[in-house]
Parts: C-alpha cells; sequence; structure tokens
C-alpha cells in the first residue's frame, strides 16, 4: 500500500499522538516479548512500519554493544532525528521494495500488517530478511475479538462511543485492511514456514492513553467519518469531547502478538 492509500498517514500532525499512545499502551508487552525471546547484546533487529522512535530505540537500549537496529517506515518523518545514534532510519515499503540485507536475528512489525491488503507478501519479505533461527514478531488488533471502545457501555454516549468506532473501523475495512487479521497471525506464520509458532493478546480497558490514541485517530479521519454517512459530524465532535473527558473507560481492541522462528539451517 502506497502512503496515499494509508488511512492514518503520517503527514498529519495527530501522528505525534498516535505513536505516543501506542508506545504508552503497547510498548510494554511488546517488550515483554522481545526480551522473552532472549534478543540482547550482538543482536540485529528490523523494526518494520516503525512510526516513532520508541520501539526503536528500546531494541537498541537491548542489543547495546555490538548489536543493530534498522527502523524503516513509507514515511519516516517521526523518526528522523528522533532515534538515538545507534538506530538507523530508512524510508522503505515493505510489501514493494526489497528487503533489506542483514540476516536479522529479529523482525519486528506491530501494527501494520493489518492496514495492508497485500500483507502475506509483506510477511514473506520479513521472513525472507530473517536469519536461520530468528524470530519474526507480529502484533496486530483483531477487532472482531471486542469491538468496543466503550464495552461497560450504559449510557447514550457511551453507545454513541461505540457507532463512531464501528464507522471507523469501517472506513479501515474500506482502505484494504483485516480487521480480524490478529486470529489469523499464527496460521499466516505456520504457512508461511515459521516454525515454534505461538501468540497471546492484550487489551486496555480503561487506560487513559486509549483516549489519547482515540482522539488522533479520529480528529485525523473526521471529514472521512462524515462523507461516508453512517455518522453526522455533531456525533462525531460529541464523540470526541467525550473521549476527552476522564471518566470515560475506552477500551482497544485486543494486540495479539504472534512469534515464530526461521528454521535454523
Ligand atoms: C498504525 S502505525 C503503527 C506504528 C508503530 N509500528 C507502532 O505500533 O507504534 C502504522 C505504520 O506503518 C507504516 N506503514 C504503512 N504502510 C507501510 C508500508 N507499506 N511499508 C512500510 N511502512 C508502512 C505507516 O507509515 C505507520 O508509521
Amino acid at each position: 500500500m502506497s502512503s496515499h492509500e494509508y488511512l492514518l498517514d503520517n503527514q498529519a500532525r495527530q501522528a505525534v499522538d498516535r505513536f505516543g499512545a501506542l508506545s504508552a499502551l503497547f510498548d510494554p508487552v511488546t517488550f515483554r516479548h522481545v526480551d522473552a525471546l532472549g534478543i540482547g547484546p550482538g543482536g540485529r533487529c528490523w523494526e518494520v512500519g516503525a512510526g516513532g522512535p520508541s520501539v526503536p530505540d528500546g531494541l537498541a537500549d537491548r542489543v547495546r554493544p555490538g548489536g543493530r537496529v534498522l527502523a524503516t517506515d513509507l514515511d519516516t518523518r517521526w523518526l528522523d532525528g528522533r532515534t538515538g545514534p545507534s538506530v538507523e532510519v530508512a524510508r522503505h515499503d515493505v510489501v514493494t521494495d526489497d528487503p533489506p540485507d542483514g540476516g536479522f536475528d529479529l523482525v519486528h512489525a506491530r501494527l501494520v500488517l493489518l492496514h495492508l491488503p497485500a500483507r502475506e507478501e509483506a510477511l514473506r519479505r520479513m521472513i525472507s530478511a530473517l536469519r536461520p533461527g530468528g524470530w519474526l514478531l507480529v502484533e496486530d488488533y483483531d477487532v472482531s475479538l471486542q469491538p468496543l471502545i466503550c464495552p461497560d457501555a450504559v449510557t447514550s454516549d457511551h453507545r454513541l462511543a461505540n457507532a463512531v468506532k464501528a464507522a471507523f473501523r469501517q472506513l479501515l475495512v474500506d482502505r484494504g485492511a483485516d480487521t480480524e487479521l490478529g486470529r489469523k497471525l499464527p496460521r499466516l506464520l505456520r504457512e508461511a514456514g515459521l516454525t515454534e509458532v505461538r501468540a497471546d493478546a492484550y487489551f486496555p480497558l480503561a487506560v487513559p492513553a486509549v483516549a489519547v490514541l482515540e482522539a488522533a485517530n479520529v480528529r485525523q479521519v473526521r471529514d472521512a467519518l462524515v462523507e461516508r454517512g453512517d455518522v453526522t459530524a455533531a456525533e462525531v465532535d460529541r464523540y470526541l469531547e467525550l473521549a476527552s473527558t476522564a471518566e470515560v473507560d475506552l477500551a482497544t481492541a485486543p494486540l495479539v502478538s504472534a512469534w515464530g522462528r526461521r528454521a535454523p539451517s
């Protein structure tokens, strides 16, 4: 998918809030898995669709001394000059560009594949960059497992929030996103030839950073949401207001983390 088709492109000023919120919500999950996979000093990592600097920098902390972290994205504006010195940043389309050389110990992509209609091709390219014995860690939502932004919907505002969220997800689907990708990841990894495939999932139920994420995402696509016709401008604005109040418990879909190993040669 080229940058103009990706719904939440990084040109928008909301991208920096999105990356901060994703980091607060999911970096502990990501690094719990990275650490369990044994990524440490001297390791070589490729962070695909990195978005902001937090994951590449966290990987760099783990692989020092002697390691290497390559952070790539379609649009590197939130990485350039923001990552630590031991992170190499490159513009790269994971669907169409040749995978980088490197024989990586870890290739990681979080919330990237679900947006890509050619996700299996991207997966193939990511796996080809692993050294024999190296690990792929892929993390994506499964929206259908838990589709509600407001699971404890007891007021009309809560129900409105769930309706706006449903409309937002429809926009993602219109652009080719697979909102049920999470559950499919173990199978896709096995079918792509990986061994020792495992997966688990996490979702926040009442964590303030969800509101920041929601505000960033929904503000960015407000006009497209209204144009689609499922919700009115007034409803979207009421939702944004609601998301900014501390009293509402907002959830995300479960983030499925799936990992597997390229067979040692
Ligand atoms: C939802 S953001 C997730 C960012 C980051 N991985 C995280 O979890 O915080 C998706 C990222 O994937 C990037 N992206 C989308 N399509 C891509 C492609 N074809 N190749 C590389 N990166 C892509 C976007 O530019 C964006 O930075």
